[in-house]
């Protein structure tokens, strides 16, 4: 006779080992000397993912082990290393899923190390902030103390939206060819933001995000091998918003072909929408622009 399956049966069935699995971390400790590999047995139950093993290691093997995380859901974008010769957030890959007996963790590529698979994320971030982040307006007392509310249609939205899933992890930095051998370049994290703020309607400072990254260890440099938009976690696709970089340069800032932002939407960027990307919200007010 057939029984429901109680809330216990569950519990037990998540709780029992089904594998034990040898995770191989790169350990540097940070003085100069060569990194090397040290082996640590984890025991695997339904559901662990990589930072659960991570942490296993930590609390009942070796707690010199060092990594960083924060929110365990692939928000936070702390959690970014190489497992298996790829770079992948740690909270997001599955222990089972990966079905390897060993599983290798080292640091991210393209950054200096501080400590076993704890990057120096120092560029990533110095790079974002070069391409001015954030909406700018010519009418800095209306920015500083609005007066009416700025809305957007769904499609202006939609025109931008999968950008703003960046959660500045810096996986694309990391899978990057061409970040590997110019460490100038600005990088598809930094591109895919410059084109989330060129493509927003609300922001009017178009011409100036183009000189920012019209120089020899800029856009140019990209040679759109799409490894950026293949490892992000989020769905994000950063070498997509380098080529709508590179035309919008082209295009309307070195000849000329000036329109406003909003019409530069329709003909490069609709239909751009990747799978895994949700719907955007609908409009909660009507736009009083
Ligand atoms: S574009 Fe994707 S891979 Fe790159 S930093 Fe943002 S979320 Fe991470
Ligand atoms: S811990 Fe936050 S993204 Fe992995």
């Amino acid at each position: 006779m057939s029984r429901t399956r109680s809330l216990s049966d569950i519990d037990i069935q998540m709780d029992k080992v089904i594998r034990e699995v040898t995770f191989r971390i790169l350990r540097y400790n940070g003085t100069g000397e060569p990194p090397t590999e040290r082996d640590y047995t984890v025991p695997v139950k339904r559901g662990m993912t990589v930072l659960d093993g991570l942490l296993y290691i930590k609390e009942n093997l070796d707690g010199s082990v060092s990594f960083r995380y924060s929110c365990r859901m692939g928000v936070c974008g702390s959690c970014g290393m190489i497992i298996n010769g790829k770079p992948a957030l740690a909270c997001q890959t599955q222990i089972l899923d990966l079905d390897r007996d060993v599983i290798t963790l080292r640091p991210m590529d393209n950054y200096p190390n501080i400590k076993d698979l704890v990057p120096d994320l120092t560029n990533l971030f110095e790079k974002h902030r070069r391409i001015k982040p954030y909406i700018i307006r010519p009418d800095r007392q209306e920015l500083d103390h609005p007066t009416r509310e700025y809305a957007q249609s769904p499609e202006e939205l939609e025109a931008f939206l999968q950008f703003t899933y960046c959660i500045k992890c810096g996986l694309c930095l990391s899978a990057c060819p061409t970040v590997a051998t110019d460490p100038q370049f600005i990088g598809p994290q930094a591109l895919g933001q410059l084109a989330r703020y060129m493509i927003d309607n609300r922001d009017a400072n178009f011409d100036e995000r183009c000189d920012l990254v019209d120089d020899v260890h800029g856009v140019w440099r990209c040679h759109f091998a799409g490894a950026c938009t293949e490892v992000c976690p989020k769905g994000v696709d950063p070498a997509l918003g380098a080529q709508l970089v590179k035309h919008y340069i082209l295009k309307h800032h070195w000849f000329g072909m000036k329109k406003k932002v909003t019409q530069l939407i329709p003909e490069t960027v609709s239909g751009t929408r990747r799978e895994g990307i949700p719907e955007p919200p609908p409009r909660t007010v009507e736009s009083t622009t």
